[in-house]
């Protein structure tokens, strides 16, 4: 695991990740996270783009979850949010996306469909975490081996999250989420934590036991996963001296 910590170094270490993945396989496959905390790299990216520096013409994109019951032209679905914020701005084709579905009539089927299109497989996952260390939408307890599936949020993560949304109560309960187990397929995977928010689960996903508790911790069975974090949600790491390159 390769830790990088520092607001403009991290930003570019991940940018420098995903354009060498693009370059060694221009059609490659991405998994993108929703959320505040990859906006900026994302940025870079586009702004690396504009420049000429990274073409994602021929790249696919793939998503880590979405909300029950939200269509993809929904303002509040992730399917939206990475079209306006990641792949318009990154040129890759809509018909090079392929996204859950929100609103498909058996949301059952829909992930299961999903981890079949996740077997062709994911070069490289973009992941935020949650501060009770979730990824993607798997929540503390579960199951390291966890497949696509429909889950239900916890409490806190809809509190978390009611900003996107306009009210909590329009905040759906339930969302359809990649597994843990799935996010482990991929061949490689870039954690990006900011903000004091983050230090705790951050801490706890790299230094604890590998833990349901904790779905993060189980980054650590993969053998490469890069984590680009800001000094603030690093804290907990750089206090124990444990920031490592490896
Ligand atoms: C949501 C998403 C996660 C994301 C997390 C953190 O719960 N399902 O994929 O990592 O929020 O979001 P943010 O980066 O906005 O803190």
């Amino acid at each position: 695991m390769r830790v990088v910590v520092g607001a403009d170094d991290a930003i570019a270490t991940g940018a420098n990740l995903v354009a060498e993945v693009v370059a060694a396989r221009p059609d490659a496959t991405l998994g993108f996270a929703t959320g505040a905390t990859p906006a900026p790299l994302y940025a870079e990216l586009a702004r690396r783009r504009q420049a000429g520096l990274v073409d994602f013409s021929r790249a696919h994109a793939v998503a880590l979850d979405e909300y029950l019951g939200l269509a993809p032209d929904h303002a509040d679905s992730y399917a939206h949010q990475l079209h306006r914020e990641v792949t318009g701005p990154l040129g890759i084709a809509r018909e090079h996306c392929d996204f859950l579905r929100g609103d498909a009539p058996d949301p059952d089927e829909e992930c299961v469909r999903y981890e079949r299109v996740l077997a062709r497989g994911v070069d490289l996952q973009v992941l935020g975490i949650g501060r009770n260390g979730h990824i993607a939408f798997n929540e503390p307890g579960t199951d390291v081996a966890s497949r696509t599936r429909v889950v239900q949020l916890a409490p806190s993560t809809r509190q978390a999250n009611r900003g996107l949304l306009s009210t909590l109560a329009d905040t759906p309960e339930a969302a359809l989420s990649q597994g843990v187990g799935t996010i482990l397929e991929a061949r490689r995977i870039l954690l990006i934590a900011r903000g004091a928010a983050k230090a705790e689960a951050l801490e706890r996903a790299l230094r604890g036991p590998v833990d349901p508790a904790c779905p993060a911790s189980a980054l650590q069975l993969h053998d490469d996963v890069t984590v680009i974090a800001d000094e603030e949600a690093a804290a907990g790491l750089a206090q124990a001296g444990a920031i490592r390159s490896t």
